[in-house]
């Protein structure tokens, strides 16, 4: 898929489609408005009769209109005009593409851009071309086609942001929906080297000897009783002063989640592929981070495990010593996200880390409290949750904080080690598994993110394919573009 500028006016351009925007009550938006004239009404007279209301993402094609040169006009409904946002801007331009790639189509033009501040031109670029890639990665017969050549009514300048965007959107998308067998520890890695070759980022990768020598047991115990062997993927972006302490991402990578001998049932194992979603978002995110040349540090550091079962598979009662010296005894080994962050937190630690993000696709206790399209928030440092939310709101892209009171924290009293996995019970899961993570980050500013509900869909809305969503890429480069 490319990118390019438009040069030519929009009712002679020649192409498979033009998409112009209708606000609410049916106010037509520039292009709209010339494609309107050319065509002797056509959108207007949609609009008397009720069929184009300009509400957000509906989408109304008119098929080989006269007067322009395209062969279809796509009509896209924005909302109230003064509240074009980042986010309606990227679900609008990804509902027209998700529409128009149904079929191979080489030449489109997003004419929706109107008078639109940079930010909102770069989350429609970025959407147009989230919409039109599919998770149908094996699929002979394919669901959706990438559009060729995405034309947008922009200056030239103006596509990189959303383009570098809407690729690692879809890099992330894409590790996510590849299915286990070509996604594990050593394969991610494999891509993180890719990234590293496209970009200026250093890219550094433990294996399973060097986990050992850096004393990961806890990480290492998850990843034992498979024959992929786990791996820490760390990148590096230098972006800012020499002496400037980065800002870590840190991601939960487990390729595989079968739960261990706390064996998942059939239907909640089926889409555990998704299980090193957090993983793919920091790749994605760094990607972004590294190709935007923002200027400042930042260490990307993936968690990379597979938690199966073999004769050698940790077990109910092991005690784990992590990175930082704490034992922890397993009471349950499907809560291995967990234990696979805290050698990674402690890296981050190590490291010098300012502060620290984490994702995790860690608790269902956190879909139930929030749903599917929600992510928790936790943390130790109200100043640094509330930075994250902001920028996450700029997006779009919804969080909300779960409390962090000290009763939680409580329940992971061991009679045998300094922690065990898993709380009492299984309310309040999401937080006892966040209160856990904290035993692992020292005095650092940290926020974890459990994107267990968001990370993956099980249905496609009008602007996204199911599977992987990308969700929380724009954040977190949302969130370093911040503090540069
Ligand atoms: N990977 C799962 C969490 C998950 C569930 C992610 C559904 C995406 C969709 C995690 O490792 C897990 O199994 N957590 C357990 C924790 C429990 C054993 C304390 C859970 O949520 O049931
Ligand atoms: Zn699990
Ligand atoms: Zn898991």
């Amino acid at each position: 898929m490319t990118i390019t500028a438009l040069n030519e006016a929009i009712t002679k351009v020649t192409a498979d489609a033009i998409v112009v925007g209708c606000y609410k009550e049916g106010k037509l938006s520039t292009t709209a408005a010339e494609v309107d004239t050319a065509t002797g009404g056509a959108i207007s007279r949609l609009i008397e009769s009720g069929d184009v209301t300009g509400k957000r993402n509906e989408t109304t094609m008119l098929l080989a209109p006269t007067g322009v040169a395209a062969m279809r006009v796509l009509v896209l409904g924005l909302g109230e005009r003064d509240k074009v946002d980042r986010a309606v801007a990227f679900e609008a331009a990804a509902t027209a593409a998700y529409q128009i790639a149904a079929k191979q189509r080489d030449r489109v033009v997003m004419a929706i851009a109107d008078e639109w501040a940079t930010d909102v031109i770069d989350a429609a670029v970025c959407g147009s071309l989230v919409g039109c890639t599919n998770q149908d990665l094996y699929r002979s017969e394919k669901n959706r086609h990438p559009i060729g050549e995405i034309i947008w009514n922009v200056e030239e300048s103006q596509l990189e942001g959303g383009r570098v965007l809407g690729e690692s959107v879809n890099l992330t998308r894409r590790l996510v929906n590849e299915p286990p067998n070509a996604m594990y520890p050593e394969s991610f890695a494999g891509f993180a080297q890719e990234v590293a070759d496209e970009t200026d980022l250093e890219l550094e990768i433990w294996d399973k000897a060097k986990l050992t020598e850096e004393k990961c047991g806890s990480l290492l115990a998850v990843g034992r009783a498979s024959v992929k062997e786990p791996r820490l993927v760390m990148l590096r972006h230098n972006g800012g002063p020499k002496d400037q302490a980065p800002i870590a991402l840190v991601g939960k990578g487990v390729t595989f989640d079968s739960g261990g001998l706390s064996l998942k049932l059939g239907d909640g194992m089926l889409a555990m592929k998704c299980d090193m979603a957090g993983a793919a978002t920091v790749l994605g995110a760094m990607r972004a981070i590294a190709k935007l040349n923002l200027p400042v540090n930042v260490i990307g550091l993936m968690g990379m495990v597979e938690n199966l079962i073999n004769g050698d598979a940790y077990k109910l009662g092991d005690v784990l010593t992590a990175r930082n010296g704490k034992t922890i005894e397993v009471h349950n080994t499907d809560a291995e996200g967990r234990l696979v962050l805290a050698d990674v937190l402690d890296v981050a630690v190590t490291s010098g880390a300012a502060k620290i993000i984490d994702l995790a696709t860690l608790t269902g206790a956190c879909m139930v409290a929030l749903g599917n399209d929600v992510a928790g928030v936790m943390t130790n440092d109200e100043t640094w949750q509330s930075e994250l939310q902001a920028a996450a709101a700029t997006c779009g892209e919804q969080v909300w904080p779960l409390p962090m009171f000290d009763d939680y924290g409580e329940q992971l009293q061991s009679k045998v080690a300094d922690l065990k996995n898993v709380g009492d019970g299984r309310w309040g899961g999401a937080i006892t598994a966040a209160k856990f993570l904290e035993n692992f980050v020292g005095d650092t500013p940290w926020t974890h993110i459990d994107i267990a509900g968001p990370a993956f869909a099980g249905k496609s809305k009008s602007w996204l394919e199911g599977g992987g969503s990308g969700k929380y890429v724009r954040t977190l480069v949302e969130l370093i573009n911040r503090l540069a």
